[in-house]
């Protein structure tokens, strides 16, 4: 090796370092996927309140990117994530992972439904996300999740 590679290959490895850490960031990636809940519902609730268009596509779109969210979202608790990137996540998540597993479940459920209805009309979208879904927000909030601010 000469002298000229040697500083070259260390700078590389350096620049690779924050992108690998990145990649594997639960905490970070479940409040993106968190996010995208909060998207899919903005999506859903103006629609189901009658304060805009309905579209039966896109609310059952919208549905289905909710029903793929529970099954990652509590691969992302690894031991080690408990805190870093502001988490929001309760400890009761690690104490108790059988009772936040059933409620992601909860809303997987919840969400299948609504791929079934949200295309029936806008009654039918209300009734399903003002109904079970929504609430399987709340439920899971309130135990495993501390707000802060
Ligand atoms: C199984 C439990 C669970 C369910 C169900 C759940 N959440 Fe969450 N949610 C969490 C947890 C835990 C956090 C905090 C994650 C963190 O900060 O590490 C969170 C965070 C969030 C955030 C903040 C994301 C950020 O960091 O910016 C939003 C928005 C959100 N949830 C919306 C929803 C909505 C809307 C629903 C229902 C459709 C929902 N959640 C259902 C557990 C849940």
């Amino acid at each position: 090796m000469n002298k000229l590679t040697k500083p070259v290959i260390a700078t590389c490895v350096l620049a690779l370092m924050p992108t690998a850490s990145l990649a594997n960031d639960p905490a970070k990636e479940r409040q993106e996927l968190m996010k995208s809940v909060g998207d899919a519902v903005k999506v859903i609730v103006p629609m189901a309140k009658g304060e805009a268009p309905y579209d039966a596509t896109a609310a059952v779109e919208a549905m289905k990117t909710l029903n793929k969210v529970p099954d990652e979202f509590v691969a992302l608790f690894p031991k080690g994530s408990e805190s870093g990137h502001d988490t929001e996540a309760s400890p009761k998540i690690w104490e108790d992972p059988d009772g936040f597993k059933a409620k992601a479940e909860d809303m997987k459920k919840a969400s299948a439904q609504g791929i079934e209805e949200a295309g029936k009309g806008v009654d039918a979208l209300n009734a399903v996300t003002f109904g079970p879904l929504l609430k399987t927000c709340k439920a899971c909030h309130d135990e495993y999740r501390i707000k802060k601010n």
